[in-house]
């Protein structure tokens, strides 16, 4: 069986910052599926769409390509968006979209279709509870809100995207409310999932302690 390193958790919280160290130090594919609820985003917001037309944007998420290389770019219909699905208007509007059911099961058909035969690390909101249940790494990275928020915030001025330190917070409260409150694939702690709390961590410290976890055995 292939090996599948499943992790959630809430913005902010370090799975985007140690997942691709890790895959990169244990040779597993990094499959980034926030990154495929923001092209869903982008591709609407192209197609002159708000959140309201949900028909419109659920045939779109059937409709589009998405890939990653192996460096972490991401595609949508073959053109590089890796910045362009990190800016403000697609990370306000993600989260909405990313509560529409029918765009949910697109997005958990072509994760798991992404990982077929593969190795890989996978990190989002419903990784260990629904795209991947019986993973046998699962992890649930946390930290404070102000850490979260702070991180974001320093993340976004190294990327030249301008916002707030306020912008950030109350995007990350409103983001965290509408991630675990979602109909479907909402974000939930496990009881199987190993817990870390990065508040209070370094980048290393949090990937030594999950590598060691994972190469463990
Ligand atoms: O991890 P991120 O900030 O790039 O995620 C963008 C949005 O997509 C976030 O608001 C939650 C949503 N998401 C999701 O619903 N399920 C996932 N597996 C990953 C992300």
């Amino acid at each position: 069986m292939n090996k599948i390193v499943a992790i959630d958790g809430p913005a902010g919280s370090g799975k985007g910052t140690v997942t691709p160290i890790i895959a990169k130090r244990c040779h597993l594919v990094n499959i980034d599926t926030g990154a495929t609820y923001r092209c869903v985003a982008l591709a609407a917001l192209r197609n002159h769409l708000t959140v309201e037309d949900e028909e419109e944007i659920i045939e779109l998420s059937s409709k589009i390509t998405i890939a990653f290389d192996e460096e972490g770019k991401v595609y949508l219909n073959g053109e590089d968006v890796s910045s362009e699905i990190r800016g403000k208007e697609v990370t306000q509007i993600v989260s909405p979209i990313s509560s529409i059911v029918a765009v949910r099961k697109n997005m958990v058909d072509l994760q798991r279709k992404m990982a077929e035969g593969k190795d890989v690390i996978m990190e989002g909101r419903d990784i260990t509870t629904v795209v991947f249940p019986n993973a046998p790494y699962k992890f649930y990275l946390d930290a404070s809100l102000e850490e979260r928020a702070r991180r974001r915030y320093k993340q976004n001025q190294e990327k030249g995207i301008d916002m707030s330190y306020e912008e950030v917070l109350e995007n990350i409260q409103k983001r965290d409310y509408n991630d675990m409150h979602k109909e479907v694939g909402s974000l939930k702690r496990t009881e199987d999932a190993i817990y870390i709390d990065t508040t209070h961590m370094t980048i290393e410290e949090v990937v030594e302690k999950m590598m060691k976890i994972i190469e463990g055995d």
